[in-house]
């Protein structure tokens, strides 16, 4: 059966990475026998140049009609002054609700190739492969917010007569972990078989929670080896001895932050991809990185954690995980010829724009 994929190119590089995946799309659909069909819609920024609203609503229902969505990246210095309802960002959150997209994969690996390119000293990250689980959909990220003036608020053994206050709520039900838990341990199953669960349960409810539950859980994975900590001691493990980690899985907000650091770890956060799931194994896939306006439209963007993206995409939704190893092993050819853009060359080495680097991954994909 032809299956269908959304493009959604979004702001800043956007458009220019999703060019890159659309020709490797078109490779692997005329030589490689992928039989599928691809469509545009904006989100973001672009989304509200064209129609008003960050995610028109023909967007998300080309989202919920397709088999597959890649989006590349929202977000402009154009759209800052817009009101928050309104700004790009909302899109990638209202895709992310709208088709319950829960439960989020963010690898980080090291390509051996790139070994200085992290900010750490090479041993401490050689060989570095780790994948964050991050809760999507839930959170203090959907959670109620309120934002007023209060009267008699109190801090301390301070009474503020009128205080303007604002307030985000942090809430977990026990379904919402036991189903991003269980994703966590089917991934550590498939990888080292090693699962730490990150909270902050000294502090907050929601965590003691969240912890109670992912041991419940982990009855039902007793090959899976379980462990705790604590999100400040996970940020510095993650920082101080990274390769202890096999598969983490955590809050959406911990696991935004996290999930930053484990890509800088990288070095690279051009080469990293994502992927965000639902119930269906409907999936949305999508670069770790931004929409880097500052290089919008130079042709100079590193398209590769686009192109893996299309790899996760080919191995967690479509069902050809032979087509998404040769796109791996494509790019791991390229990176060993030298091959480089700007963000991963070191000072000095010489560089190529997106379109080569794409051209160079069609290339190197065999036949
Ligand atoms: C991410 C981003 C988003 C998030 C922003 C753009 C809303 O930082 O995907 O990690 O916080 O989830
Ligand atoms: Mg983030």
């Amino acid at each position: 059966m032809t299956q269908k994929i959304l493009l959604l190119p979004g702001d800043g590089i956007g458009p220019e990475i999703t060019a890159e995946a659309v020709k490797l799309l078109t490779v692997l659909r005329d030589r490689h026998g992928f039989d599928a069909t691809w469509s545009s819609a904006p989100i973001g920024g672009a989304g509200y140049d064209a129609a008003g609203h960050p995610l028109p609503p023909a967007t998300l229902e080309a989202a919920k009609a397709a088999d597959a969505i890649l989006l590349a990246a929202v977000g402009g210095p154009k759209y800052d002054s817009l009101p928050k309802e309104l700004r790009p960002e909302r899109g990638l959150l209202g895709i992310r609700a709208g088709l319950g997209l829960y439960s989020n994969l963010r690898p980080a690996i090291l390509y051996p190739e790139l070994a200085d390119a992290s900010s750490l000293k090479p041993d401490v990250v050689s060989g570095l492969d780790i994948l964050i689980v991050r809760e999507l959909t839930g959170g203090i990220y959907f959670g109620k917010r309120e934002t007023g003036v209060e009267t008699d608020y109190k801090v301390g053994s301070h009474v503020i007569p009128s205080a303007r206050v604002a307030r985000d709520t942090e809430a977990y039900s026990d379904f919402e972990i036991a189903r991003i838990a269980r994703t966590a341990f089917e991934a550590a199953r498939l990888r080292g078989k090693r699962l730490c669960s990150v909270d902050k349960n000294n502090v907050l409810e929601s965590s003691q929670l969240w912890r109670e539950v992912v041991i419940e859980v982990s009855k039902e994975y007793p090959d899976v080896t379980l462990s705790h900590l604590l999100v400040d001691n996970a940020a510095m493990q993650l920082v101080r001895a990274p390769k202890q980690f096999d598969v983490l899985v955590t809050s959406n907000m911990f696991g935004d932050i996290l999930s930053d650091i484990a890509a800088e770890l990288t070095g690279s956060i051009g080469m990293l991809p994502s992927a965000s799931l639902n119930e269906r194994g409907q999936g949305l896939y999508e670069p770790s990185h931004g929409s880097a306006p500052d290089i919008a439209g130079l042709g100079v963007a590193n398209p590769l954690a686009m192109l893996l993206s299309v790899a996760m995409m080919l191995r967690y939704s479509l069902g050809r995980s032979d087509l998404a190893d040769r796109i791996q092993a494509a790019v791991k050819t390229v990176l060993a010829a030298g091959l480089r853009t700007g963000d991963i060359a070191k000072p000095g080495e010489a560089r190529i724009g997106t379109a080569a680097m794409g051209d160079a991954v069609v290339a190197a994909l065999g036949h």
